[in-house]
């Protein structure tokens, strides 16, 4: 079969690097791609969210399965325009990438079915917002833009100057565009946050191995908040009843609210969760697997990841058994140096095989491109450094040596990911 994944980051190449050894894909494409994905794909260079691009090139060369990972050609309706020419998807269509397309709807969801998460309510009005918050009187307070805002809709204000400047931000300034039009101000949660990705196929529901990201940019969880800088799986704080917890009262039930909205969700469902002192709550949803966590996911799934995208597209999901590797995965990403704000690109990498991979780790690349023979930098986050082994200390012993042996100007990675978790086995 002739399968394109559609996207460019670390989270395409794991996907990418999991398809490649399904038996039954004989040629795989991705677009748009990058450096490292070539090496295991056909690069295209559309963008993403270039449907009519997408959706045109699928149909010349006669695509039989498409994988949809990223967050806004799912949310503006990839899915459903490939299924409207026959070419079957992994991924939600719009009408239910909206519950992370908007988290006025996701909240109003979970409110509606009494899905534990925090406290909330809707604004469209800044003055109201604010006048809100004062009377609360509770900080810190959280504001979050209703749309998709590349991760950074989100923030915790520490005093009512913070609120007022977010709001300002968000709803005046537009920083967001239109996705600041509407902003949630909810609760603020405590608790150790953990990340569940489920396969889901609108009727069943399969948890994969749970995993926790570090989303700060430096060591000790400071700095400004990032796309991600590391993940590890199993997360430990999340125990097997917390997991049956979160099955009962969660996972099961939003599957369940998106099928009674009339909007079946199939494809991967990503849960934030806070283990609050209260039980365990949703922080937010994605429609899409997380980046980086499916950088530690997939090297521990022990069953054709193909087979299971297949199933979840025809609605089978609950004919296959998924089986996962024992052990633990790390995974280091390594970002240029300024990253997430100002830096600069196209610095030669040193450390990889001419395949952008090392011996000792699998190499995930999130920004690369190729010039003058080597691998060069082109991109915030550059390289996920995953290993597995038998236990997390070990696995992480492994991906910081073999981060040790890569190099390149201004490199930047932190030196504690899985600490915390460590601390808690
Ligand atoms: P998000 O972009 O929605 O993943 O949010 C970014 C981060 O903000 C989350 O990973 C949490 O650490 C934090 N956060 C979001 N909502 C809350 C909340 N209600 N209480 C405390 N922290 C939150
Ligand atoms: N790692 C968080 C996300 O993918 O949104």
């Amino acid at each position: 079969m002739k399968v394109l994944v559609v996207g460019s980051g670390g989270r395409e190449h794991a996907l990418v690097r999991s398809l490649k050894r399904s038996p039954k894909i004989t040629e795989l494409f991705c677009a748009p791609g990058n450096a490292g994905i070539a090496c295991d794909a056909t690069c295209l260079p559309i963008k993403a969210t270039d449907l009519d691009g997408m959706v045109a090139w699928a149909q010349d060369n006669k695509i039989d399965f498409a994988v949809v990972a990223p967050d806004d050609p799912l949310v503006m309706g990839m899915v459903d325009r490939m299924e409207s020419i026959g070419i079957p998807c992994f991924g939600p269509r719009a009408n239910a990438a909206i519950i992370e397309g908007s988290k006025v709807f996701s909240k109003s969801l979970m409110k509606k079915y009494g899905i534990p998460t925090a406290d909330y309510a809707v604004f469209n009005d800044p003055a109201d917002a604010l006048d809100y918050i004062k009377s609360k009187g509770s900080y810190p307070a959280v504001v979050k833009a209703d749309g998709l805002a590349l991760g950074k809709g989100v923030v915790i204000a520490q005093n009512e100057a913070e609120a007022a400047d977010a709001l300002h931000s968000i709803m005046e300034d537009k920083i967001f565009g239109a996705s600041g039009n509407n902003v949630v101000v909810e609760e603020f949660l405590t608790g150790p946050e953990v990340s569940v990705l489920a396969f889901t196929d609108g009727k069943t529901l399969v948890p994969m191995v749970s995993s926790m990201d570090h989303k700060r940019a430096l060591d000790g969880n400071q700095g400004l908040n990032t796309g991600g800088m590391g993940t590890i799986a199993p997360n430990p704080f999340y125990t097997d009843a917390v997991a049956t917890e979160c099955m009962e009262k969660i996972f099961l039930p939003t599957v369940d609210a998106m099928c009674k909205e009339g909007r079946p969700f199939k494809g991967c469902l990503y849960f934030g969760l806070m283990l609050t002192p209260n039980g365990p709550k949703v922080i937010e949803y994605n429609c899409r697997f997380g980046d980086p966590e499916t950088q530690v996911v997939l090297p521990l799934l022990d069953t054709d990841l193909f087979e299971i995208m297949q199933a979840v597209s025809e609605e089978r999901l609950s004919e296959l058994e998924v089986k996962w590797k024992k052990g633990a995965a790390s995974c280091v990403i390594v970002a240029s140096g300024g990253y997430p704000q100002s830096y600069k690109k196209g610095y030669p990498i040193s450390g990889l095989n001419e395949g952008g991979q090392r011996e000792d780790a699998e190499i995930f690349h999130a920004g690369t491109a190729f010039a003058d023979g080597s691998f060069t930098t082109a991109g915030g986050r550059v390289l996920g450094v995953t290993c597995i082994a038998e236990t997390l200390p070990k696995a992480l012993e492994k991906s910081y040596a073999a981060v040790e042996k890569i190099n390149f100007t201004d490199i930047h990675y932190r030196h504690d990911i899985g600490k915390t978790a460590v601390e808690q086995l």
